[in-house]
């Protein structure tokens, strides 16, 4: 789809320069004038542009991979001019380093994409917000109200049941002794644990919302990951957003209107609740019942109900695809590489025992573990981008210069798989990661070499880091200790496939099957 979109879009240019009669000449001066503006000015190195298009057409269906390619053959800056816009990319951990920390106060800005303008409230959100008091005040509202250590303590008997439930299931469907759809377990208990903290009930298992609440509610989640994910060809040609050929910006606005009716009908229900509980107790508020209690600006009683949806709807999108596709790559690479998974056991059975479940006290003695899920986000970070930053001046990096309103694609792919810092790039190899000094704790998200960056740095870092990381842990370490794993039957664990997907995410290809057999005694699953 994406070729013919490329296609349709060449013949469009062609179509644009041929018939047009004034623009044609008009263009031409404009290119001479601005290589001459050009000539004092020295961008970084990049591939040759074509004519509007600029370096769209090479992008292809992996553009990070397609990226890193680049960053091999014209260093580790490289310039793109896609369309209207200026990018630039990058896989080195200098240059991160320079754009994340040293100039965090110039590129710690956002697009204002299409998706964003329509699916996050008009860029009202945390996530996909610019630079500016309004982002300031939302980021500082999930950090001292919604993700602090406290906060995220008082939820840790849901997690402990959530995790428990991702057993019982497993163990359930275990018993029939057919390959278990890993997508679908991990999914749910994600899910579960995002919209138990956030809005106070399940989507899934036994307590769950209802059968048709919860297919509504996946199924406008799925659409809304699939706009945000999409390159739309509109962000970067204004012209094509009078075709708009695949109505994508219709599509944004249903989407758009279906997840407002969600979020307006969750508060609802919220409002509702509270005034026939009145005051409630602290420990029983959801992120919603939170959210509600708090001022608003400029002395009014309550948060506006478009920042409330908004800040929602942005954890639910950053917290539950992110841990799931790890999840789901860290199984794959484990049930791949038996002897991986036979190391984790043994630190299993030595920290844990096979009397009691892993609990989350357990997750900080699990070194071992923590190294496979270093290795899972080297290999496989949950995206294949970081959510794109954009300059909000002109600058400067190693001498080349950088326009105001650059677009930066910081390639995390790229970066794990850079063969200038890393050996056999393609080897799943946790002890890579295991600290020279023993009885060190292996820390997950970046160190300071910038060697991986699950979780980014700087002011846009990842305000849902150890969230995320006590997700992933807790899954892992609950599947791995409680069953013994392999591929359908028939299939060799090399054979086990890891060609994934581009998005805003990049989950496997096809969903990982996997056989389930229990290891602890049968009442602990229960
Ligand atoms: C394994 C799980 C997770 C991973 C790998 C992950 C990774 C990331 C990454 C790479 C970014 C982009 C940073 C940048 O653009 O520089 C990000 C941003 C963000 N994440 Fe996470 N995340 C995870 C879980 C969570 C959770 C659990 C939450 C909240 C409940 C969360 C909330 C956010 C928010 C609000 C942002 C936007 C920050 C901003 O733009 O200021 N994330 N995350």
């Amino acid at each position: 789809m994406i070729d013919l979109i490329f296609l349709t879009l060449v013949l469009l240019c062609v179509y644009l320069y041929v018939c047009s009669k004034v623009p044609l000449a008009t263009r031409v001066i404009e290119r001479f004038l601005s290589a001459e503006l050009r000539r004092d000015i020295k961008l970084p190195p990049g591939p040759a542009q074509w004519p509007i298009v600029g370096n769209l057409l090479q992008l292809g269906q992996l553009p990070h991979r397609v990226l890193a390619s680049l960053c091999d053959k014209y260093g580790p800056l490289v310039y793109l001019r896609l369309g209207s816009v200026d990018a630039i990319t990058t896989n080195d951990p200098d240059i991160i380093r320079e754009i994340l920390l040293q100039q965090d106060d110039v590129f710690a800005s956002r697009p204002r994409t299409l998706a964003a303008v329509h699916l996050a409230y008009g860029c009202g959100d945390v996530a996909l917000a610019p630079l500016g008091p309004k982002w300031k005040r939302m980021r500082r509202i999930c950090m001292e109200h919604l993700l602090t250590t406290k906060r995220l303590e008082s939820f840790m008997k849901h997690r402990a049941d959530e995790a428990q439930n991702l057993v019982h299931d497993v163990w359930c469907q275990s018993q029939k002794e057919d390959a278990i759809n890993m997508r679908e377990v991990l999914g749910a208990f994600s899910m579960n644990n995002v919209t138990r903290m956030l809005l106070g009930k399940q989507y899934f298992g036994a307590e769950s919302a209802g059968k048709q609440e919860a297919m509504e509610f996946m199924h406008i989640t799925h659409q809304l990951f699939w706009l945000l994910g999409l390159i739309y060809l509109g962000d970067y040609l204004p012209f094509w957003r009078w075709f708009d050929p695949y109505g994508c910006e219709k599509k944004m606005r249903e989407v758009e209107k279906r997840v407002d009716d969600f979020h307006s009908r969750i508060i609802e229900e919220h409002q509702k609740r509270k005034g026939n509980k009145g005051q409630q107790y602290e420990g029983e508020m959801d992120f919603v019942d939170i959210l509600l209690s708090l001022p608003g600006e400029d002395g009014k009683e309550h948060l506006d109900d478009q920042d409330i949806k908004a800040l929602v709807q942005d954890m639910i999108a950053a917290a539950t695809d992110t841990s799931a596709v790890t999840n789901e790559w860290a199984m794959a690479e484990v049930i791949k590489h038996p002897n991986v998974l036979k190391k984790i056991q043994e630190e299993l059975d030595s920290v844990v025992g096979r009397d009691r479940m892993v609990s989350e006290h357990d997750l900080a003695h699990l070194n071992y573990l923590r190294c496979v899920v270093r290795e899972t986000f080297r290999m496989h970070p949950a995206g294949p981008f970081l959510i794109p930053h954009e300059s909000i001046r002109a600058t400067k990096i190693n001498g080349y210069h950088i326009p105001a309103k650059t677009r930066v694609f910081i390639n995390t792919h790229g970066l794990g798989r850079n063969t200038k810092i890393w050996d056999n790039i393609d080897e799943f190899k946790p002890e890579r990661h295991l600290p020279a000094k023993t009885g060190t704790r292996v820390e997950i998200s970046h160190g300071a070499d910038f060697k991986i960056l699950p979780f980014s740095a700087g002011k846009r870092k990842c305000p849902g880091a150890p969230l995320g990381v006590t997700l992933v842990l807790m899954a892992l370490a609950r599947l791995f200790h409680s069953f013994d794993w392999s591929p359908p039957d028939g299939m060799r664990p090399e054979e086990i496939d890891t060609e994934e997907v581009y998005g805003m995410t990049m989950p496997k290809a096809k969903p990982l099957l996997a056989v389930a057999r229990p290891r602890i005694a049968t009442h602990l699953y229960q």
